[in-house]
């Protein structure tokens, strides 16, 4: 039986990583000032024009739990950036679960930090929209500049006008089409560039820049996100790849030994990183995604990483990042030779050798297995862990073999796992029916459980089914038979517990 072999093989990895864990195995000074008013011929200085504007920004974290530390921790150091770089508190509104401070875990209360040596990137971080408040529509309606839409939170929206610059930062786990959220339901891409092109209607921006990380995050813009709305946008990964953690534990650099939990994420911390040691009126939007780019993809090696890509008004490129993210004054001699020299560290990031990062799905039970790795031997807490790394892994396997017999029962053994897995050509949507797609999310929910985190994966598999042209009644037959001996392991993997993710 097809089918079984993925069970098979996910057994068989689940044994070796139990058995490795059973057996205890280690675990200048020159101004550039001036220069910038230097142009070449036929080039306009940007900043030499004046950005009159405000500028405005939206940071969202869109986890929740310890396991997914790296997320808020980006976002609050987006936060401290932008705060240097001159823009307001009152224009940063910020979305964060807001559960990694405090949380019984850290082992540096009511600190956050993004980087092995770095400081604090949690104090000062307003709490706009924390917990259940943390919603899409909250994310929508502060995009808007809505604040009637508001429930609940700061209040806080984008409140801009024509002349004013929008930075938008997400950075959380996603799958083909979708952005997650710590509550339900998810972002779709449809939805969101439908906020987008909304606000260009309203006239109440100059030019918006947005930088996505998530797994597929390409597939957010990849044959959405028109020209001509000026917004230009990169992603940590195309339409069908997966994003990175960073400095994790195991990893070079690790995190310091006390934590259990990856920092941040390979393409945040590289925008963030090369901010910070570059003065942003003079760095442009294509020198910052050709660095970023460099370093998610290891040194354009792949070996290890994502494509970074870019979408929208790219025409925008040769604009200033000062624009958007603000310019610190401490980094304005910042020179090349200095900025060469960090990179000359991050080499040591880049040995294709040493790993730099791993995959956003499995960074979660990275931090499982560290737990499991340390507890006393013996121990309540140890069988614990392995209990919930039994069941997480369990519930994979069973997200992983019902989406498989599913597309068997649908097209035939044969083409039934070709047609999910097939990728549309570049400059093709996901899906072209994006309520298809979510009617088809939510019956597979109703019948199979919830998708979570790991499961986004899938949403390409949905969204071929819709492509397909199956309606949702034969999905819910066969989904219905594909998941009949299954229960859901946990409440919290059962649709009527959390909501559906669509
Ligand atoms: C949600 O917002 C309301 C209104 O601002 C606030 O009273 C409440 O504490 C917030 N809830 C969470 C979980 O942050
Ligand atoms: C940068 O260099 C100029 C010229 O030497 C100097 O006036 C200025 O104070 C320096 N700025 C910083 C932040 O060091």
């Amino acid at each position: 039986m097809a089918e079984k072999t993925v069970s098979f093989r996910w057994l068989a990895v689940v044994t070796a990583i139990l058995l490795e864990l059973l057996s205890d195995v280690k675990a200048t000074s020159r101004s550039w000032a001036d220069e910038s008013r230097i142009v070449m011929p036929g080039i306009t200085s940007f900043t030499q024009k004046g950005i009159s504007g405000t500028k405005w920004a939206v940071l969202i974290a869109g986890s929740s739990g310890y396991g997914n530390y790296r997320h808020q921790a980006d976002v609050c150091h987006a936060y401290q950036l932008l705060r240097k770089g001159g823009l307001k508190e009152e224009n940063i509104v910020v979305f964060m679960y807001d559960d990694i401070a405090n949380s019984f875990e850290n082992p540096r209360p009511g600190v956050i930090i993004n980087n092995p040596q770095g400081s604090d990137v949690y104090h000062g971080v307003p709490k706009d929209y924390t917990g259940a408040n943390l919603t899409v529509d909250n994310f929508y309606a502060v995009i808007r500049g809505d604040r009637a839409a508001i429930q609940g939170g700061s209040g806080k929206v984008v409140d801009s006008g024509p002349d004013d610059y929008i930075f938008i930062f997400y950075s959380d786990h996603g799958g083909p089409g979708v952005l997650g959220m710590p509550t339900t339901p998810n972002i779709y891409a449809n939805d969101f560039v439908d906020v987008l092109k909304e606000k260009h209607a309203a006239g109440t921006y100059k030019e918006m820049v947005v930088y996505l990380e998530a797994c597929e995050s390409g597939s957010i813009f990849e044959g959405l996100l028109p020209e001509g709305l000026n917004i230009y946008a990169t992603t940590a990964s195309n339409a069908e790849e997966s994003s990175w953690g960073t400095y994790c534990p195991g990893m070079y650099p690790p995190p310091p030994p006390e934590f259990m939990t990856c920092l941040g994420d390979l393409y945040s911390v590289a925008w963030m990183e090369d901010s910070e040691v570059h003065n942003l009126n003079r760095e442009t939007l294509e020198d910052q995604y050709l660095s970023v780019k460099t370093r998610t993809s290891n040194h354009n090696t792949y070996s290890i990483g994502s494509h970074v890509m870019q979408y929208g008004d790219t025409k925008f490129k040769t604009h200033q990042l000062s624009a958007y993210l603000g310019f610190d004054p401490a980094n304005e001699n910042v020179t090349r030779p200095h900025a060469l020299q960090i990179l000359q560290m991050n080499k040591l990031f880049l040995e294709p050798t040493e790993s730099v990062g791993i995959n956003q799905r499995d960074a979660d039970l990275l931090h499982l297995w560290q737990k499991y790795h340390r507890a006393a031997e013996g121990s309540q807490e140890k069988m614990r862990i392995g209990k919930e790394i039994f069941d997480v892994i369990g519930y994979r396997i069973h997200l992983d073999d019902s989406m498989q017999l599913i597309g068997k029962l649908l097209f035939g053994n044969d083409v039934g796992p070709i047609i999910l897995k097939a990728v549309r050509p570049a400059g093709k949507p996901l899906v072209d029916d994006w309520g298809c797609l979510k009617r088809m999310v939510r019956t597979y929910e109703s019948q199979c459980g919830l998708l979570t985190q790991y499961g986004m994966k899938h949403m390409r598999a949905l969204a071929n089914i819709c492509n397909a042209g199956v309606d949702t009644d034969k999905m819910a037959s066969v989904a219905a038979k594909a998941c009949v001996r299954s229960s859901f392991p946990r409440e919290a993997w059962a649709p009527i517990q959390a909501g559906f993710s669509a």
